[in-house]
């Protein structure tokens, strides 16, 4: 049997449609339930629902084969893992966005930036030759310049919805995302004809 973690909230949704198109899997996971491990009745396939951050984590300890996962994840982190493929689903931006009337350039002191992705933002200002404050969040991060909790932020953008419900606007770009296909080192060798098998069907397919 082949093992996979999927994250929890939208690229499971998506992640999950890609594996029933591909017929990985022959009936989709009921939403409501709470259960976090799904035994396809196909018996090919279990999936293990985590939290998005955790996802390179189980893969690289082998509690998974193989996962899916955002690119902006695996940047955040430092992992040891194959991604052999991009996949079409997924995609987002991560941004620097603070109210409007914000000017990087006009900084006199320390900028603080609100963040779920500490390191990813922390290597954006140094090579502007910037050095900041880092306030880590785990959520709602559009909150923080709301309430003088920092100058801006940088968190993901997917359709500009919450930024422009928080009266927030986008500033600059750091890093475009997708969804990877991600691989524990010895599943490569120990289940290489069903890796193969995913990158050949995941790879081409979109889920419209
Ligand atoms: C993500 C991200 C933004 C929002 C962007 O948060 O951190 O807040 O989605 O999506 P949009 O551009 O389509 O509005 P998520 O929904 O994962 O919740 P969180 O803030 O609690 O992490």
């Amino acid at each position: 049997m082949f093992v996979l973690a999927l994250p929890k909230g939208r690229l499971a949704e998506e992640s999950i449609n890609l594996l029933y198109k591909a017929k990985w899997i022959s009936e989709k996971p009921n939403e409501k339930s709470k259960e976090l491990a799904f035994l396809d009745p196909l018996g090919k396939l279990k999936i293990l629902l985590v939290r998005a951050q955790d996802v390179p984590t189980y893969v690289e300890q082998s509690a998974a084969d193989a996962g899916i996962v955002g690119w902006d994840v695996i940047r955040e982190g430092s992992y040891d893992l194959v991604v052999p493929i991009a996949l079409k689903i997924g995609e987002c931006r991560l941004s620097l966005a603070a109210k409007s009337g914000f000017d990087l350039n006009k900084y006199q002191r320390k900028l603080r930036v609100a963040t779920k992705y500490p390191h990813l933002a922390k290597e954006y200002f140094f090579t502007k030759g910037m050095s900041c404050e880092i306030i880590k969040l785990y959520g709602s991060i559009e909150l923080a310049p709301l309430v003088g909790l920092s100058d801006c932020i940088v968190d993901l953008v997917e359709t500009g919805e919450t930024l422009r419900a928080n009266g927030l606007k986008e500033y600059d770009t750091i890093l475009n995302s997708t969804a990877r296909f991600i691989v524990n080192r010895s599943s490569l060798y120990t289940k290489r004809e069903e890796i193969i098998r995913f990158i050949n069907d995941l790879g081409e397919l979109d889920v419209s």
